[in-house]
């Protein structure tokens, strides 16, 4: 491959911000070492593009600025940069970009919408039921709410806003008032709210990468909980304490688990026309099938984010995992006109 102008894309104005800025910090030695020329673009909080150089953040025209990229590496999370807003900007220039489109994108961000989608495909997940932000001011009807579904949950449940990421406004909680609680917390996040029955079970990633039509599956992942937590909750995924959390490859499940999530990863990927890659998360209960938890159209990308770790796994080095996202982008083709 020839040696292309890649513009790396982080920050943005969701409530991941900072995780997606912290990444891009991570990234960028690792970049250096790449037969490409990086750029590097940080959305501010106000939707301005700021070129970040070594000496100095200017503030550029997006338009002119994307006239000489060949591809942009997108090291965004969340709402406008995880869900199909800026890949559709960036399709409209006609400029490649890494990751899933615009509409796996919009449907995947949204935890309410993803929802649906397993239920259409008869996809095992968490019994759930959905609240607006308008209902989470209405403590009778919540009442109602638990009464008729939350209550039977005997595990308790976990509350998350629909388009929220990185485990953030999420509580998992197990009494009448703490799920009030939880319901406005999440509220706080977005106007829409899923709450789903707790699932006890071992937390299995499975990603994917390839284009949509010869998709190639990674080795599993397992997330081994050190420190007596039931979840991967927002101190485990970035408290300073690493070893909170081990990851286990290929998972500890039996093989029927294995190959039901593997079946759910490839028909989403193939259903959906993800390009590039894509990672799906599974709960494995003791026994029955896994449930499907969330599909993450843009995954931790620094060399120690899971992802990165089952590429390498399967035989991909981080260098080369970046190359391949990079020409994985630039092969997409346009196959509607
Ligand atoms: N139904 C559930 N049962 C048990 N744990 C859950 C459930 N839903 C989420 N979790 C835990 O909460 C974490 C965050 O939830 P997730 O749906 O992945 O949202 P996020 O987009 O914030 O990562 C998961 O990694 C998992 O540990
Ligand atoms: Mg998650």
């Amino acid at each position: 491959m020839s040696s292309l102008r890649v513009c790396v894309i982080y920050g943005g104005w969701s409530s991941e911000r900072d995780v997606s800025i912290a990444s891009a910090w991570k990234v960028r030695p690792y970049l250096d070492e790449l037969p490409h020329e990086f750029v590097e673009i940080e959305l501010s909080q106000d939707r301005k593009w700021i070129q970040v150089t070594e000496h100095e953040r200017k503030h550029v025209d997006p338009l002119r600025f994307l006239q000489d990229i060949d591809v942009a590496l997108l090291l965004l999370h969340g709402v406008g940069g995880e869900d199909g807003v800026i890949q559709g900007f960036l399709e409209t220039v006609g400029v490649p970009y890494t990751g899933p489109g615009v509409a796996a994108s919009s449907i995947f961000m949204d935890k309410i919408l993803t929802k649906h989608q397993f239920m259409a495909l008869g996809i095992n997940t968490p019994e759930y039921f959905t609240v607006t932000g308008a209902e989470a001011q209405d403590r009778a009807y919540l009442a109602q709410l638990w009464t008729e579904k939350a209550a039977r949950w005997e595990q308790g449940l976990v509350v998350k806003p629909a388009r929220g990421g990185s485990s953030f406004g999420v509580s998992v909680v197990d009494s009448e008032h703490d799920y009030v609680e939880a319901v406005n917390e999440a509220s706080r996040y977005d106007d829409r709210i899923l709450v789903e029955r707790f699932i006890t079970g071992v937390e299995v990633q499975v990603g994917l990468i390839g284009s949509s039509a010869a998709p190639e599956t990674l080795p599993t992942l397992e997330l081994v909980f050190n420190d007596g937590q039931s979840w991967f909750d927002p101190d485990t995924k970035y408290g300073s304490d690493r070893s909170r959390v081990s990851f286990r490859m290929p998972a500890d499940v039996p093989n029927h688990a294995t190959t039901y999530m593997r079946d759910v990863a490839l028909k989403l990927y193939s259903h959906y026309g993800f390009e590039g890659y894509g990672r799906l998360d599974f709960l494995v209960p003791d026994s029955g099938l896994p449930l499907a938890l969330e599909v993450n159209t843009i995954t931790g990308m620094t060399p120690t984010s899971t992802f990165p770790l089952m590429a390498e796994k399967h035989g991909l080095a981080y260098g080369e995992l970046i190359n391949r996202l990079i020409e994985l982008a630039r092969s997409r083709e346009e196959k509607v006109a």
